[in-house]
Formats: structure tokens, C-alpha cells, sequence
């Protein structure tokens, strides 16, 4: 691992220098930060279950007709992905309101939104990833207004087949964080969705009980936060419970 050469350390990622033009390797750290990473910790094992959660997601969107980045697993922490240009933008869907919404409006957490809204926030930590609109996004120039409607478009899917895939594990799907790329080939360029999918970038509750399944455990100090991960993992079949704990069977992989 050393010897690859790295592009880019994000919060939970470091990016490597792929092994063929237009690839990159993402690797998944057990760091976990929130509050623009005022709050910090390292959680064993959750790069591990976001690799693998990930992989899950990305393949089976693909399946869909959804394009994205992955393109293969390659061990525990790694995946094989497409270079992209990153949009820089956080794009938020959101079925029930949560976090910053109900803060910023002023509604309860756990009310059921009357349709999924899609927020964006630039993606800036200096300046803490302010929330920006459409118009924004055009007169700045951070995306075309076309690529803006297959951004809206593809996440809104993302949403709807997420959203199935969760409920009928016995999880809702609160809200998450999608971010798109320009992916350059013979000489076109179209919008695929990129980064990655896991309970760090997704709101995820149980769906009789309500308990939190995702990174709020870590925000919000409730303890067991890998547990909860694995727990997602273990609900989707990436992992077996064993007598050791929780173990990684293997799932196909796909999407190549
Ligand atoms: P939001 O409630 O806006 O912010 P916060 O995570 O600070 O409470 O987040 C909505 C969803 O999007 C939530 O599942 C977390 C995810 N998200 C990220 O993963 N990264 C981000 O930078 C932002 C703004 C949100």
C-alpha cells in the first residue's frame, strides 16, 4: 500500500493512483469525524463494513441502470473505482426530517416529509458545507443546469430503490448524502454517481423501533456505533453472525 502513490486523504478515504489510466483505488479508513471533524475517533472494523456496505450498494444501483464509480472490491479496506471530477456538491435526500433540517426549520425529528426533498450543500469545511440552491449552482457555475437534472433525476432513484432495498430489511431510509462525477470517455463526459454509500453519509432506523443505526450513534454519543454498521451489514446478508462476532461471507461481486 505504501508504495501507491496518494491523491487525496478525505475524513473516512484516502484516494491512491490507480492501476490503469482513469482508475483510482479508494481505501476506507476507521476514522470517524463529525462536526465538520470537530468531533474524532477511530472505530475498529467500520472501514472494513463501510468497503463492504458500499460495494453492496454501489453494485446493486448499477444493476439498476444506475451509473457509478465502482468497478471491482480488491481486498478488506480497497475498491477499484472510476477517476472522476468531482461536482462539488453534497447532494441530501431526505424522507423524514432529521438533523440539520429540523434544526434549521424548526420540525420534529421523525416527521414524515410529504415527498423527498433534495437539498444541496457546497462542499467547502472551511467554510462548514453551507446549504446553496439551484440558482447558486448556475451563476457560480459549479454545475451545468443539465447536469444539475441528472444529478436530481439519478437521486431521486437512488432514493426510491435505497428506500425498497432498506424497508424490507426492517430499515428506514431517514436521509443520506449522495456526490456525483464527470466521467471522461472517448471523448464524452456524463454525470455518475460516485464516493460512497454507507451509515456514515445515510440516516438509518430501525423500522419498529426507531433506534439509530448509523453515524448519529457516533454524533450523538449512543455507544455501539460498529455494532450498529454491522448490524446494517449483517440485515443486508454481507455478513453472517458467527460465534466470534460478527463474519464477512462473501458476496458477488458484480458490476465489473
Ligand atoms: P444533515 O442533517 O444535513 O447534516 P448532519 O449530518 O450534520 O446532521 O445530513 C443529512 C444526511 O446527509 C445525513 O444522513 C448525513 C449526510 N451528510 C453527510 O454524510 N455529509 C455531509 O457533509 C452532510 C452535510 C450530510
Amino acid at each position: 500500500m505504501s508504495r501507491k502513490r496518494m491523491i487525496y486523504e478525505g475524513k473516512a478515504k484516502i484516494l491512491y493512483e490507480g492501476p490503469e489510466p482513469n482508475t483510482l483505488i479508494q481505501y476506507f479508513k476507521d476514522d470517524a469525524t463529525a462536526f465538520n471533524a470537530e468531533k474524532k475517533a477511530i472505530l475498529d472494523g467500520k472501514g472494513v463494513l463501510n468497503n463492504r456496505i458500499s460495494e453492496f450498494m454501489m453494485t446493486r444501483l448499477g444493476s439498476v441502470g444506475i451509473p457509478n464509480h465502482f468497478i471491482k472490491r480488491l481486498n478488506m479496506r480497497e475498491q477499484l473505482i472510476k477517476k472522476v471530477e468531482i461536482v462539488p456538491l453534497e447532494v441530501i435526500v431526505r424522507n423524514v426530517a432529521a438533523g440539520t433540517m429540523s434544526k434549521r426549520l424548526g420540525i420534529a425529528e421523525g416527521t414524515q416529509l410529504p415527498r423527498a426533498i433534495v437539498e444541496f450543500c457546497l462542499k467547502n469545511d472551511e467554510l462548514g458545507d453551507p446549504l446553496v440552491s439551484e440558482e447558486h449552482i448556475a451563476a457560480f457555475n459549479w454545475a451545468q443546469p443539465h447536469e444539475m437534472d441528472e444529478i436530481i433525476a439519478m437521486a431521486l432513484r437512488v432514493n426510491d430503490f435505497m428506500s425498497g432495498l432498506f424497508a424490507g430489511v426492517g430499515i428506514k431510509l431517514i436521509d443520506f448524502k449522495l456526490e456525483f462525477g464527470r466521467y471522461f470517455e472517448d471523448e464524452t463526459q456524463r454525470i455518475i454517481l460516485a464516493d460512497k454509500i454507507s451509515p456514515d453519509s445515510c440516516r438509518l432506523w430501525d423500522l419498529e423501533t426507531n433506534e439509530k443505526l448509523d453515524k448519529d450513534r457516533f454524533r450523538r454519543d449512543l455507544g455501539g456505533v460498529t455494532e450498529a454498521y454491522a448490524e446494517v451489514a449483517r440485515r443486508l446478508g454481507i455478513i453472517k453472525e458467527s460465534a466470534g462476532g460478527a463474519e464477512i461471507v462473501d458476496i458477488k461481486s458484480g458490476g465489473k
